[in-house]
């Protein structure tokens, strides 16, 4: 494949096209998983334990299985046939792999221990009410602080160098822990499942951010052969990581529905949302750097702990960027697993990155005020000019230029370094900036295009769009070869009985199929004009395919205009054809010898501005400039879009966000809207979000790396920075709290 061979005279790609799939979502039309209903379908609600750690004493079901309407309680002594999938050992990622009510064990409050299965929702609701449990309680440990009671082992997983040596000797050390705390997951859509069985073989309608997983997860926990499971999620009210790999609730509406040989629907309602289904988990990490009095560093260690849940190994990867975002010869970071009573967690945008930039870039932050230097500059200082981690070139690289195009924005020259000393219209204003970085890869994907005699073209592909433009994407590529308009583009997507197509995850989905359905709509045009050629009533009979190019939806002679040509349905039509298909693959990156000598990121910057109004103690971000590096942006629409969400997602993280677990319970005491803050369009600063549009052909032929999670990566640090910088507050552990800034030496604007 070759870019070269698309027309881009028309400028579809690269430009703002609006979403395809927008008029259905906001006119209600698009299904989503629990919009789906069958004739007979039955409602399943699940009952959560009340308890965060212990055993089941008792559990009596004599009242629910006695109320109207009630068809199936399910717990921990009957159920059968939700079979265990080991993770790593077995193909398929799942995120809880203790099969729900596996026994009469309790390892967090919200744990679902029973599921009462009726006609009505409201019958199920009554039935679940009238479940009767007795626990053996015991104390859950959800300790905050991450480093009591650790026992495990700490994991090196990047050493260059001496870092300790260096440290010794480093004239200027900055020595910091920053925390940060569990987050969870508040996408519009909650998760939700309706399974039908038809004989053995289920189909599953599903909000999942990866379809093809969920099959070969579910074939296995439902001990049935894959090709017996079909895995819909056409459309997903937002995923960011949550919906990655599925939770018990599938499980649940699955095994219900072949026991009772009735479609289920269970739907996880908000508070749910807050136990069973994930969450990015807390972390807590030590951060050593040791520099020059010039501002050199001369060594980083980032030693942090991650929580998990009993059961399950999750680690937030806090350190995966620390070995190449700056240059440095001594370095060393390692990760400690803490097991607490808490529900499995799961990626959230960003995973890794987001936490452990937030501690990275507010260390740098603390080192730049040490040193008396204009954190900018100590950023351009320490800029790293290949992967010192890998020991390979980047690909693409221009963090440099983020910087100085945010500096540019919003008027660096101009800031002040001195605490409180910038002012404007009667308030203290702060200004703060951290980096960003995200990993790229190509991975596999497959995808088919058919154009059809009714003058459209169709494209096929089991990925999935989790409203980031996946189904645009497709349609730009379409409309980019073929010339055909987007009315008469069909793509389908989100459904295991098309071509397998990848997981929407990583920020990963629009390098990957890129190439294939660019492959796929070169073959179907490559046949289409080869047959043009073979039939007897074409014009172009006995002509030369090479000589012939398809514009506008028409088949042409290359030397002469579309309009000379004929309609391509015309030509199927007259070969007798109702289509003509082609095929594509994408080989993944790290199959790729030559994309395997380079290290694939992104790269980012945002400069964040804060409003400080110390004699009410209220701060406000008044405005975030976001400049990033992703390769060439193939939907400046919606690539923008994904920039500005995970901007206010970071701000949410800065100011509001905190899941807290009683410590007497274990129950997230804050598990609803009213009590867990995000931030909502009253909070929103003015947000500028600028790409530099350097296209990396390492990563595919279009230049595309990907974007979304790092969106989410440095907002938090940039604000800390600028909250320093307004009211000489540090806030190392999130998020901000009045009580920090009620510490703040300025008392008038
Ligand atoms: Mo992203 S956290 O891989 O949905």
């Amino acid at each position: 494949m070759a870019i070269d061979t698309l027309p881009h005279a028309n400028g579809v790609i690269g430009a703002v096209v609006p979403r395809i799939d927008g008029p259905l979502k906001t006119t209600g039309t698009a299904r989503y998983a629990v919009d789906h209903d069958f004739p007979g379908l039955v409602h399943a609600v699940a009952v959560q334990s009340t308890i965060g750690k212990g055993r089941i004493r008792s559990l009596d079901t004599s009242a629910a299985e006695a109320a109207p309407g009630v068809l199936l309680v399910l717990h921990h002594g009957n159920l059968h046939g939700a079979y265990r999938l080991f993770p790593h050992v077995q193909e398929g990622t799942i995120s809880e792999a203790r099969p729900p009510f596996d026994d009469d064990k309790i390892y967090y409050w919200g744990q679902y221990i029973a599921l009462v299965v009726a006609e009505t929702l409201e019958q199920a609701r009554a039935g679940a009410a009238a479940i009767r449990v007795e626990y053996d309680a015991e104390t859950p440990d959800v300790r905050t602080d991450l480093s009591e009671g650790f026992t495990g082992q700490r994991e090196s997983s990047w050493r260059r160098g001496d870092p300790d040596k260096a440290l010794a000797t480093a004239p200027i050390v900055v020595d910091e822990t920053y925390s940060t705390p569990t987050e969870t997951h508040n996408p519009m859509e909650m998760h939700g499942t309706v399974a039908v069985w038809q004989g053995d073989r289920v189909t599953l309608y599903e909000c999942s951010q990866g379809v093809v997983n969920h099959r070969m997860v579910m074939a296995q926990v439902l001990g049935i052969p894959v090709e017996n499971v079909r895995v819909v999620s056409r459309f997903i009210g937002s995923g960011f990581g949550g919906k990655l790999f599925p939770w018990p609730q599938s499980t649940l509406a699955a095994v219900a529905a072949r026991q009772l040989n009735r479609p289920v629907k269970l739907s996880v309602d908000r508070r749910m949302m807050f136990t069973g289904v994930g969450h990015r988990p807390r972390t807590q990490q030590r951060i050593r750097l040791g520099a020059t009095p010039d501002g050199k560093l001369t060594a980083i260690r980032h030693d942090f702990y991650t929580e998990t849940s009993i059961n399950d190994d999750f680690v937030e990867h806090c350190g995966e960027q620390t070995p190449f975002l700056y240059s440095c010869p001594n370095l060393e970071v390692s990760t400690a697993m803490v097991r607490r009573n808490v529900g499995a967690p799961a990626p959230m945008r960003g995973p890794g990155a987001v936490p452990g930039l937030f501690a990275l870039e507010s260390a740098m932050d603390e080192l730049a005020i040490k040193l008396n230097m204009d954190p900018l500059e100590l950023r351009l200082k320490n800029d790293a000019e290949r992967d010192e981690g890998t020991n390979k070139p980047f690909s693409s690289r221009h963090l440099k230029e983020c910087y100085l195009t945010g500096a540019e924005k919003i008027g660096w020259k101009q800031r002040t370094p001195q605490v409180g000393s910038m002012k404007r219209d009667g308030k203290v204003i702060g200004w703060g900036l951290a980096g960003a970085s995200w990993a790229a890869a190509r991975i596999p994907c497959t995808a088919t295009v058919e154009l059809t005699t009714r003058g459209r073209v169709a494209v096929r592909c089991a990925t999935q769009d989790i409203g980031t433009g996946t189904y645009t994407i497709f349609a730009q590529v379409m409309q980019a070869r073929t010339g055909v308009s987007m009315d008469r583009i069909d793509v389908f997507l989100g459904d295991t009985s098309l071509p397998e197509g990848p997981t929407s995850g990583g920020s990963m989905a629009t390098s990957a199929v890129l190439p294939a359905a660019t492959n796929a709509v070169n073959q179907a045009v490559d046949r289409l004009l080869h047959i043009a050629t073979l039939v007897s009533d074409s014009p172009f009979k006995g002509a030369k395919a090479e000589s012939l190019a398809l514009s506008e939806g028409r088949i042409h002679a290359k030397d002469r205009p579309a309009s000379s040509g004929v309609a391509f349905e015309d030509v199927l039509r007259m070969a007798n054809l109702s289509g003509i298909t082609g095929e594509g693959k994408t080989n993944p990156s790290w199959e790729d010898p030559k994309a395997r000598e380079y290290s694939l990121h992104s790269f980012g910057a945002h400069f964040a501005e804060v409003e400080w109004e110390p004699e009410i103690a209220r701060i406000r971000v008044s405005r975030i400039f976001s400049i990033f590096d992703c390769g060439r942006i193939i939907n400046k629409g919606a690539g923008a879009n994904q920039i500005l969400g995970a901007a206010v997602m970071g701000v949410g993280m800065a100011l509001f966000e905190e899941t807290v677990h009683d410590p007497r319970t274990g129950q997230p005491i804050n598990g609803s809207f009213a009590d867990y803050l995000v931030a909502t369009s009253a909070d929103l600063p003015d947000l500028d979000v600028t790409f530099l549009d350097y296209p990396d052909y390492i990563v595919n032929e279009y230049g595309a790396r990907g974007i979304g999670e790092i969106g989410m990566a440095g907002v938090a640090p940039a604000i800390t920075a600028a909250v320093y910088h307004a009211t000489g507050v540090r806030v190392r552990n999130l998020p901000i709290r009045i009580e920090d800034l009620l510490q703040s030496k300025i008392r008038e604007a």
